[in-house]
C-alpha cells in the first residue's frame, strides 16, 4: 500500500530528475520507503493519554512487511527523527552490508539522511526488524515491525495473524515513555516495562469462530521481558521456532518460555465454543493475564484438521562434521550481585566499580563491550561450536546475527535451529553452526540494557 505522503515524495524526487533516463528513472520512483520518526499511540487503555513513540510510518509495531521466499526485499530508510538510527532485519540470513548494524556494517544514519536497504530473502518464516543504533532506547521507544516471508507453499490455515508481544515503560504521572538512565536496569534484568501490549494495544482481541484453523505468529520485541504463554480454549502446535519449522509440530501442552526477539509460530484450532474463554495467556508468578483475548462468535465451516503437516525446511541448512568443528568458549560475567574481579574495557583494565561508574556492566571473557579483536574467526563453510557459560545471576537472550545455530544438548543431540538462545543463571550450553555467511556478526544479549552495558561480541566469516 502506498500512502499519500510517499507519493508526494516519490512526485518531488522525480520533478527534481527530469534528466534520468526512463529505466533508472521508474527504479528511483518505485522504491518504497520506510521512515523512522515520532508518533503518537494510545499505549495506555483507552481514556487515558497518547504516549508519544519512536515509530517506523507512524504505526506501532512499524507495518507488517510480507515477501515471498526467494524474493528481494528493497526499503529505503528515511530518517526524519532528530537521532541517528539504523535497520537490522532480525533472524534474516542476509548480506552482511545490509544487517544495520552501526560501527560494523554501516554508518548510522543521521537525521535526514536515507540508507538503501536491499537484500534476498533465502529462508520462509517470522521474522522482524527493528533499530540496531542506541536499540535499548530505540527499540524500547517503539522502532520495531514484523517482517513475514512467505512459504512458497503456505499450510491450510483459515487465517495467519502475527501477534507482537511487547512492554513499555510509562510514567504514571505523565503517560509518557520514562526516562533511560536508571542504572538499576543495565545492572539487573534490563528494562522490564510497566504495561504490555499486543501489537501495540493493551487490550489485544482477536475475533474467531469455534473449529477455525490460525497460524499465530509470536514475536517478543520487549527489551528485556521474559514472556510465559499458555493457551486456554484452543488446542496447537508449535510449527516453528525463530522462523525455522521443526521438524515435526510439537504439541501445545505446556507454557512456552519466549525471550526477547524470539518468534514461535503455532497452527492453532479454536476449540472453545461461542461463549467460552479462550486465550493466549501470560503467566506470571503462577497468575495468569489475558494478553490476547480470543473471542468466539459462531462456528467456521472447516472441520478439525488434527496435527498439521510439518512446514517444509529451509533450504542449505546443515550442521556437519561437528568432531572437526572450530570449538570456542564464551563466558559472560558481572552485572549486580556477582559483578568482576577486572575486565578490560576500552584498551583499560578497570575494576568492576571502574566499568559501572562509566555504565557498563558486564563482560564476556573478560572484556566490555566490542572488542577489538573477534569472538572467531571462521573458513566461509567451516562448522564452529560455542560453549556458552553464564555466570551471572540472570537470564541472558544471545543472539548470533547471520545465521541460526542447534544447540548441542548434554546427550550430543541437536536441538532445533534458532537465532536466539535463552540462558539462565549459572546456565552452561553449547551451540553449533555452519559459518556459511562472510562478514562480521555481532553477537550479543538481545536483554537490550545488557548489550549497551558490555554484553557485546561478534564473529568473522572469511
Ligand atoms: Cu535483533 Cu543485534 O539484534
Ligand atoms: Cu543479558
Amino acid at each position: 500500500m502506498i500512502c499519500r505522503r510517499t507519493l508526494l515524495k516519490t512526485g518531488a524526487s522525480l520533478a527534481a530528475l527530469p534528466l534520468l533516463p526512463g529505466r533508472l528513472h521508474a527504479e528511483v520512483a518505485l522504491t518504497p520507503v520506510i521512515e523512522a520518526r515520532v508518533a503518537q499511540a494510545q499505549i495506555a487503555p483507552e481514556g487515558y493519554p497518547q504516549t508519544e513513540v519512536w515509530s517506523f510510518d507512524g504505526k506501532l509495531p512499524g507495518p507488517e512487511i510480507r515477501a515471498r521466499q526467494g524474493s528481494r526485499l528493497t526499503r529505503k530508510l528515511v530518517n526524519a527523527l532528530t537521532a541517528p538510527t539504523s535497520v537490522h532485519w532480525h533472524g534474516i540470513r542476509i548480506d552482511n552490508a545490509m544487517d544495520g548494524v552501526p560501527g560494523v556494517t554501516q554508518q548510522a544514519v543521521q537525521p535526514g539522511q536515507t540508507f538503501l536497504y536491499d537484500f534476498d530473502l533465502p529462508d520462509a518464516g517470522t521474522y522482524w526488524y527493528h533499530s540496531h543504533n542506541q536499540s535499548y532506547e530505540q527499540v524500547a521507544r517503539g522502532l520495531h515491525g514484523p517482517l513475514i516471508v512467505e512459504e512458497r507453499d503456505a499450510p491450510d490455515v483459515d487465517r495467519d495473524v502475527t501477534l507482537m508481544l511487547d512492554d513499555f515503560r510509562l510514567d504514571p504521572e505523565t503517560g509518557q515513555i520514562a526516562g533511560f538512565d536508571n542504572m538499576h536496569d543495565f545492572s539487573h534484568g534490563g528494562r522490564i516495562g510497566n504495561i504490555t501490549l499486543t501489537n501495540g494495544t493493551f487490550n489485544k482481541n482477536l475475533q474467531t469462530r469455534q473449529n477455525e484453523r490460525l497460524r499465530l505468529r509470536l514475536i517478543n520485541v520487549a527489551t528485556a521481558r521474559i514472556f510465559t504463554l499458555n493457551v486456554q480454549g484452543l488446542d496447537g502446535w508449535i510449527m516453528a521456532l525463530d522462523g525455522m519449522p521443526l521438524e515435526a509440530p510439537r504439541p501445545l501442552n505446556e507454557p512456552m518460555l519466549l525471550a526477547p526477539a524470539q518468534r514461535i509460530d503455532l497452527i492453532v484450532d479454536i476449540s472453545a465454543e461461542e461463549g467460552d474463554a479462550a486465550h493466549l495467556v501470560r503467566m506470571e508468578r503462577d497468575e495468569a493475564f489475558s494478553q490476547v483475548l480470543i473471542e468466539v462468535r459462531g462456528v467456521s465451516a472447516s472441520r478439525p484438521r488434527g496435527t498439521p503437516d510439518p512446514l517444509p525446511p529451509n533450504p542449505d541448512m546443515v550442521v556437519t562434521r561437528l568432531d572437526d568443528a572450530l570449538q570456542s568458549h564464551l563466558r559472560m560475567d558481572g552485572g549486580a550481585m556477582r559483578g568482576f574481579a577486572s575486565a578490560r574495557m576500552a584498551g583499560q583494565e578497570v575494576s568492576f566499580r571502574e566499568a559501572a561508574e562509566n555504565g557498563q556492566f558486564w563482560a564476556f571473557n573478560g572484556m566490555v563491550g566490542m572488542p577489538e579483536a573477534p569472538l572467531l574467526v571462521a573458513e566461509r563453510g567451516q562448522t564452529v561450536r560455542v560453549t556458552l557459560q553464564n555466570d551471572t545471576m540472570f537470564p541472558h537472550a544471545m543472539h548470533l546475527h547471520g545465521h541460526h545455530f542447534r544447540e548441542i544438548h548434554a546427550d550430543g543431540t541437536l536441538g532445533p535451529l534458532r537465532d536466539t538462545l535463552l540462558m539462565f543463571g549459572d546456565e552452561r550450553r553449547e551451540i553449533a553452526f555452519v559459518a556459511s555467511n562472510p562478514g562480521d556478526w555481532v553477537f550479543h544479549c538481545h536483554m537490550l540494557a545488557h548489550a549497551a552495558s558490555g554484553m557485546m561480541t561478534r564473529i568473522k566469516v572469511l
